[in-house]
């Protein structure tokens, strides 16, 4: 009895061993711009760690279901890392067991391959309360082939709100240094942006207090940075100087009022005059 138990528990061991020994390994094909990754079973995940030249972790990307999982370093990597350097693979079954282990790629050597050198991108990002400057912005996402993101207070403006005759919220928020109204919308890869360009209505003479909180969330060091606005009369010098002031390190090339009539012609040259190339 014990013999027959012990073949029956051999055999068991032969077949799952021939089992698992079936189960195709994930398969790894490296190209110049990209790499593949195939049999990726459905309860495995594919793991790109991205680091940079000190070895240091810059971000993890995470595949799940894919089959084949294709890694476009110029389009899925370099974007959002510009200082990757170095790729390392693996694959993991949903129970964390390792499928395949650190496969490393020295992604850096394939930056700007096959003429997919990341072209640069622009961001227009606006805050509007009442429509106009958002009119105006589209026309400059259009002049500027660029993305276009609208900064979303997270409490509204009502009319109430806005009646600068009054003891209004935007009055009260333009008087109060401090004041950061909360945005509730978030911008995707924001590091992907080298050029953005802000838009904003003028309260009192200047930027809205929302553009704070833009520029407190977003870091404008080292990117390309115009402006433009829509106001009554007022025009746009003195929200320049307090862009300037509180991003010190954007390049910051200068504003451009418009109005509702302004022409995406108008914005070309305005942004040709001012350095802006794509
Ligand atoms: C609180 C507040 C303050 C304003 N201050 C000025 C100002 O100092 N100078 C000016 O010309 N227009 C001023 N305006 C008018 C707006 O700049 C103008 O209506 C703008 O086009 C509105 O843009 P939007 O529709 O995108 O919000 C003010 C408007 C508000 C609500």
């Amino acid at each position: 009895m014990k013999r027959i138990l012990s073949l029956f528990i051999f055999m068991i061991a032969v077949i799952t061993m021939s089992i698992s020994a079936c189960a195709a390994a994930p398969e790894i094909n490296e190209g110049t711009s990209s790499v593949s990754v195939s049999n990726i079973s459905e309860d495995d995940f594919l793991i790109a760690a991205i680091y940079n030249n000190n070895k240091a972790l810059e971000g993890v990307k995470v595949y799940k279901n894919t089959g084949e999982a294709v890694i476009d370093y110029n389009k899925d990597i370099f974007p959002s890392y510009e200082d990757a350097d170095f790729m390392k693979l693996f694959v993991w079954t949903d129970k964390q067991q390792p499928k395949m282990t650190a496969y490393g790629i020295d992604i850096k050597k394939y930056k700007g391959q096959d003429g997919e050198t990341p072209a640069s991108k622009t961001l227009v990002a606006y805050f509007s309360a009442t429509g106009t400057t958002k009119t105006l912005a589209e026309k400059f996402a259009a002049a500027a082939d660029a993305d276009i993101f609208e900064i979303v207070p997270t409490e509204p403006y009502t009319s109430a709100d806005l009646n600068y005759n009054s003891d209004c919220r935007a009055n009260r928020e333009q008087n109060d240094d401090t004041a950061r109204p909360t945005i509730a919308n978030t911008i995707e890869n924001f590091d992907s942006y080298d050029t953005i360009i802000i838009g904003h209505p003028i309260w009192w003479g200047t930027i809205p207090r929302i553009i704070y909180t833009f520029m407190d969330t977003y870091d404008l060091s080292g990117k390309n940075v115009y402006t433009f606005c829509t106001s009554g009369s007022s025009g746009i010098s003195a929200a320049v100087s307090d862009v300037k002031k509180y991003a010190p390190n954007a390049n910051l090339a200068g504003g451009m009022r418009g109005t509702s009539s302004t022409t995406e012609d108008e914005i070309k040259a305005w942004l040709e005059g001012n350095g802006y190339n794509k």
